[in-house]
């Protein structure tokens, strides 16, 4: 299969898997005990029609949406996610570089792969730093101000990663970083050579957000280690007030879920919400941000921004959440898919797909602007 061949999210999901190793494909791909929140998050959408108008003068469509005081040529968003370079040997720098291109916002993990500063020089798009609160205060304390002195835009907090999820495909192949696979998982990378060939001839694989304080030299950390280990479960609204105030900014928590919370965090002075079930990756069982957007948008929608992100892989299902009242929506395997298929072209392709989908989808549905698009234009089953 060749990038010019792929046209949606499928065909780059299968381009991937043709590149990358098992474990690798597996870890994007995966998501917690039987997946079943993972598969929610697209069938949400897909239980929800559409009400076109018709003969509203669409020739001119404008997209571009303002959120967390960010302007974004499109409703869309690239949301961070950890381990890019993993995926293809220019990881984060290939992302930053595709959404400052299309004008939109893109996110650096606190397990990122390239420096927050690096992506901050190579981006013209609005960044977002995704953070995840450590039992090292001291940690906390240096990335906030690192973020702040690069430019980054938005302080993003994870809240729904107080534990690892349980990813039974990782389990099964042995993934970590760096590698220390079973011995299935070994044998699924020498079935790859041209990514291995092209992993070891890059520079060597680092966290630089954590440099100095994850201690990789020995041996190997899970995914799920390091959100045990290092994470702090304690976590509580109190510390997330205080990050708050010492931010001074836009200030966002991600994994919010219920509106007893959402009201919380307007309360701490959170300028966003991104509703989310971490791609189904955490709580299985988890309802889909889809299916819980209405409410918390008629809760609080008034008061903070409010995004969701899950499950989605096609213009229409972004124009159902703006209908509901998000004010952008995060992309995450939909974007890690084609970097893992092609790096920076693939990125830019699936985000040229999804902005002509939305542009023809608004058209459709006789909509000029974002603001147009309402509930009216929704049914549910
Ligand atoms: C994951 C974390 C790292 O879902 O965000 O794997």
């Amino acid at each position: 299969m060749r990038l010019n061949q792929c046209q949606n999210f499928h065909d780059f999901r299968r381009m991937a898997r043709q590149r990358l190793p098992g474990p690798i494909f597996n870890y994007i791909d995966g998501a917690a005990d039987d997946e079943t929140t993972y598969r929610r998050n697209t069938e949400a959408f897909e239980a929800c029609d559409l009400v076109p108008d018709v003969l509203r003068g669409v020739a001119q469509v404008d997209m571009s949406v303002t959120v967390m005081g960010q302007k974004l040529a499109m409703p869309v968003y690239c949301s961070p996610t950890a381990l890019q370079r993993l995926f293809h040997h220019d990881g984060e720098r290939a992302v930053a570089a595709a959404a400052g291109k299309f004008g939109t916002m893109f996110g650096v993990s606190s397990l990122g792969t390239v420096s927050l500063e690096e992506a901050r020089k190579i981006s013209g798009g609005p960044q977002v730093y995704q953070f995840y609160f450590h039992k090292d205060r001291g940690l906390n304390r240096d990335m906030m101000v690192r973020a702040k002195a690069a430019g980054v835009q938005v302080m993003m907090l994870t809240v729904d990663s107080i534990t690892g999820g349980n990813r039974e495909r990782d389990k099964r192949t042995g993934f970590a970083i760096p590698f220390r696979l079973n011995l299935a998982g070994i044998a699924q990378f020498a079935a790859k050579p041209a990514w291995a060939l092209n992993y070891v001839t890059h520079e060597r694989f680092r966290l630089p957000q954590l440099d100095g304080h994850v201690y990789m030299g020995g041996g190997a950390m899970s995914i799920s280690r390091y959100f045990t280990d290092m994470l702090d479960p304690a976590m509580s609204w109190d510390d997330v007030a205080d990050m708050v105030r010492q931010w001074g900014g836009q200030f966002c928590l991600k994994g919010i879920m219920s509106v007893e919370d959402a009201k919380r965090a307007v309360d701490i002075g959170c300028t966003g919400i991104v509703l989310s079930n971490h791609g189904g990756r955490q709580l299985d069982g988890s309802r889909s941000a889809f299916d819980q957007l209405a409410e918390i948008v008629d809760a609080v929608g008034d008061r903070i921004d409010v995004m969701m992100d899950g499950g989605v892989q096609r213009g229409t299902h972004v124009l159902k959440a703006l209908a509901l009242g998000a004010k952008a929506v995060g992309l995450g395997r939909y974007y890690l898919f084609p970097l893992g298929a092609a790096g920076q072209p693939g990125v830019e392709r699936a985000l040229d797909l999804m902005r002509i989908e939305i542009e023809r989808a608004m058209k459709l549905m006789g909509c000029k602007t974002v603001a147009e698009l309402q509930r009216r234009h929704l049914r549910f089953r």
